[in-house]
């Protein structure tokens, strides 16, 4: 439903002063709002008005506000980043809201993303599933000239496509198992489609997905929930390449131990 009139909205926000305080629902209202304003907006409009009361603000995490860096997010009436598909909660505009409308504004909920304050969850369980081995760390030289390195077309296509994850970790929030396969796969996907990634694709695979495990991250069982509500709309595909990386790592591993007698 579209507005063009500034509207009022109702919000109950999640309160939590740190991981080990008990949160509660505190409502907030949030008058006249520009149907062109961005969530973020909004809620900075509401933050003025605390301080102005020497209230609080509500702490929520952000900062390109451009839906490119993957800081914000936090659930709005149960929805990942709110009801507007493939859109950051920092690219979602008040136009999509009604007048007089209640939200219920959370934080992403799961064991291994503890909840810093207010909206705003620790994630840095993903930096360690990155640093386990999304990364690239043979010397592929300069820069290389564009044909230099043929590459086919669906391939680069789809290391493009798994490339835009922003790890925000909308994917986590919403999997009942609270499951970080669909990022993980992500990484492990963008990397494995490109000559320069293959190399370390078996190690690569079978550190992220320890590191994963590690964490406390719930397993895949491919409801597919993380996809529908990913802003980046990564394809479910990337955990069925995943998991077939890492089974091939796994098969590799087993026969360089028992010297090939496995196969
Ligand atoms: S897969 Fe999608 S939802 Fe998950 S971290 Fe990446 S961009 Fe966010
Ligand atoms: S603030 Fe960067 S993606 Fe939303």
């Amino acid at each position: 439903m579209e507005s063009k009139k500034n509207i009022n909205l109702k919000l109950k926000v999640w309160r939590q002063k740190n991981a080990q305080a008990t949160g509660e629902f505190k409502t907030y209202d949030a008058k006249d709002v520009s149907p062109d304003a961005s969530f973020l907006e909004m809620l900075d409009a509401v933050n003025e008005s605390l301080i102005t009361k020497g209230e609080q603000p509500i702490v929520f995490d952000h900062d390109c506000r451009e839906g490119i860096c993957g800081s914000c997010g936090f659930m709005i009436d149960g929805n990942a980043h709110g009801p507007q598909k493939g859109t950051t909660v920092c690219q979602l505009h008040m136009r999509h809201f009604k007048d007089g409308q209640e939200l219920v504004l959370e934080p992403w909920r799961a064991a291994a993303f503890p909840i810093k304050k207010d909206l705003m969850t620790d994630r840095s369980a993903f930096d360690r599933i990155i640093s386990s081995g999304g990364y690239i760390s043979v010397n592929a030289g300069g820069a290389q000239d564009a044909n230099a390195i043929p590459i086919p077309k669906p391939d680069a296509d789809e290391a493009m496509a798994s490339a835009t994850c922003i790890g925000c970790g909308a994917c986590v929030a919403s999997c009942k198992n609270a499951s970080a396969a669909l990022f993980t796969s992500a990484k492990i996907t963008h990397m494995a489609m490109l000559p320069q990634g293959r190399v370390e694709a078996d190690k690569r695979a079978l550190n992220m997905v320890a590191q994963m495990d590690k964490e406390g991250f719930g397993a895949c069982t491919t409801t597919g929930v993380c996809s529908a509500s990913c802003p980046k709309e990564i394809s479910l595909i990337n955990i069925a390449k995943m998991n077939r990386e890492y089974l091939r790592a796994s098969v590799m591993k087993k026969d360089e131990i028992s010297g090939g007698d496995s196969a």
